[in-house]
């Protein structure tokens, strides 16, 4: 076997130990970890949240110090949201504290309004979005943008037709996508684009075939996708890659079986959560993506995940319509 792989790898989901994992992250406040990571702490709790609640044991964190903690990190002043208090918004941890709310049916619990000023703000005259007041452009920003607004239902803030003619302007001659105009396709960011057009519904603007070839090319022989050519294998890209597929109605286009040995060799049998490939340290990111993956895969006992916004498909179906391709 490749990659670290061995024939004593899990063949099972060892649920107890990944609810345990993710309950307990962060409990210890001296931890080193958990103090190195305060710059993505909203995110954090964000993939903490629907990975238990993709298993059905939301109950286990504490709803109310949750909502209290991102009622702290929104700016008053510009009505966006931070990873951490005291730290400058961003349009990767508005979108992370978004989602939660969403999950907690809490949107009230903050000024919803601002926030979608935030976000149109950050709008460039070419339909771009900077990331935070820095500047920086990238189709992630693209993505988290009308992401926020979908969610809250706000997205006649912006111009639509302009951030669509932007992302799209971002794609490539093999059919994926980049961060901005000419830069290389890369897995993660075809998710943000691909989810970009599902939820403005203009999926019919995609290459499809040759983005779900370019996609399908991501598997390897022990079954991981990896996010470029010549890339090892990452339980994260399982996430992007089987996600833009569903969304593309081709997700039988890769082999689910060999996917889900992949991702379940990923787990750590002794501390419960996955790495990123076999024998590594397990973290809450790849733990998230990889329950999400074994979701879309329809792995029993865990909730149908929704595979534009990587949340429960129960909140997502209240609150906005996707366009999903057929199959
Ligand atoms: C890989 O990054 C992943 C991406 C570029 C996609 C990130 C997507 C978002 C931030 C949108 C929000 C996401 C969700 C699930 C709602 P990397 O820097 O790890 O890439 P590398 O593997 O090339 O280092
Ligand atoms: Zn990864």
């Amino acid at each position: 076997m490749e990659n670290g792989q061995t024939e004593s790898d899990p063949k099972d989901l060892l649920f107890e130990k990944h609810v345990n994992y993710v309950t307990n992250h962060g409990n210890d406040k001296n931890d080193f970890e958990y103090t190195m990571t305060e710059f993505l702490r909203m995110s954090g709790i964000y993939w903490g949240t629907t990975c238990l609640d993709i298993m059905g044991e939301l109950d286990k964190l504490d709803k109310l110090s949750i909502i209290g903690f991102i009622k702290k990190c929104q700016c008053i002043k510009s009505g966006g949201i931070s990873a951490c208090e005291e730290h400058d918004p961003h349009l990767l941890y508005t979108l992370s504290a978004i989602q939660i709310l969403c999950t907690y049916n809490a949107l009230d619990e903050i000024d919803v309004a601002s926030v979608g000023k935030y976000v149109q703000s950050l709008q460039q005259p070419d339909g771009s979005f900077f990331g935070d007041k820095w500047g920086e452009i990238d189709t992630r920003f693209s993505f988290c943008a009308v992401a926020i607004l979908a969610l809250t239902n706000q997205m006649d803030l912006i111009d639509v037709d302009k951030a669509v003619e932007f992302v799209l302007s971002c794609g490539n001659v093999d059919g994926g996508f980049g961060s901005k105009p000419n830069a290389e396709s890369h897995a993660g960011l075809i998710y943000c684009c691909v989810g970009f057009l599902s939820i403005t519904h203009n999926l019919h603007r995609l290459e499809t075939e040759k983005l779900a070839w370019w996609l399908c090319e991501r598997q390897l022989k022990s079954g991981g996708l990896n996010g470029r050519p010549e890339k090892l294998p990452d339980v994260c890209y399982s996430w992007w890659v089987l996600s833009s597929l569903t969304i593309m109605g081709r997700s039988h286009w890769i082999s689910g079986e060999k996917l889900k040995e992949f991702i379940l060799s990923c787990q750590d049998t002794e501390t419960g959560g996955f790495s990123d490939r076999p024998g590594n340290l397990p973290d809450i990111f790849h733990t998230l993506f990889g329950i999400g993956a074994l979701s879309l895969l329809g792995y029993p006992n865990l909730k149908k995940i929704n595979p534009t916004f990587c949340m429960p498909e129960e909140i997502v179906e209240k609150l906005y319509k996707v366009q999903i391709m057929d199959s």
